[in-house]
């Protein structure tokens, strides 16, 4: 299958098969994808939370207006938006190129300065925002990722990020829910995996110049 009739394959899923769970090896390749996920500047401003656990999720489906798909999925996928980014979170990134490029610190003067120059110009409301685009990108790879790995995954804003913050103490951690995923596989009764996908067509959707 190619990648676009693997998106044809996928839909936002209702209905999980609550037997059925991700293998190990098909959790990591799908978290490595995420993992893999560019964003600006490559600062990853944001941690990415993976859910298992029975009774936090029951606490999160009634902060999401008891969707289903938040229990009854493998697995649920918080991504969590850096809400306070500083100077620190900036070094610390600088120091990770120089380790992993094993490189020295001095040689990425420029690229700091370019990261810190970046912080430190934007308000904590922009930052905020600057780092909830970047977990959204992440989604998308893990929805794609997610089809072209036969897996089934429906990302979700429907819930209460405020109640999830709560729940999973993400305030103290510097973090802030921002968007969500349960990935699995559909329950065979699942009316909405035979749904005709709704798309505006490709003369509404494109302008070419
Ligand atoms: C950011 C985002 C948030 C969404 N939130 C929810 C949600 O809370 N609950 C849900 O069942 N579907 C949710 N969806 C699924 C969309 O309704 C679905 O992707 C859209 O209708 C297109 O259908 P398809 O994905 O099945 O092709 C969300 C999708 C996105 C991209």
């Amino acid at each position: 299958m190619s990648i676009v009739d693997k998106l044809k394959w996928r839909y936002a899923t209702k209905k999980f098969d609550t037997n059925k769970k991700l293998s190990p090896p098909q959790l990591d390749q799908l978290l490595e994808a995420i993992q893999l996920s560019p964003s600006s500047i490559g600062l990853q401003h944001y941690k990415v939370l993976v859910i298992e656990n029975p009774e936090v999720r029951a606490k999160l489906r009634e902060a999401a207006y008891g969707q289903p798909q938040i229990t009854d999925a493998s697995q649920l996928i918080i991504f969590a938006a850096e809400a306070n980014m500083d100077e620190a979170y900036g070094k610390n990134f600088i120091s990770l190129v120089a380790d992993i490029r094993g490189v020295e610190r001095e040689s990425l003067a420029g690229l700091e300065g370019m990261v810190l120059g970046t912080i430190n110009s934007r308000t904590p409301e922009q930052l905020l925002l600057w780092a909830q685009k970047q977990a959204y990108i992440a989604l998308g790879v893990l929805v794609a990722s997610a089809a072209d790995l036969g897996i089934d995954a429906t990302p979700m804003e429907g819930f209460d990020p405020a109640k999830f913050d709560e729940i999973l103490g993400l305030k103290e951690k510097g973090l802030t829910a921002t968007v969500i995923a349960a990935v699995g596989f559909r329950a065979d009764d699942d009316q909405y995996s035979k749904l005709v996908k709704v798309r505006r067509p490709k003369t509404e959707l494109f302008i070419h110049i």
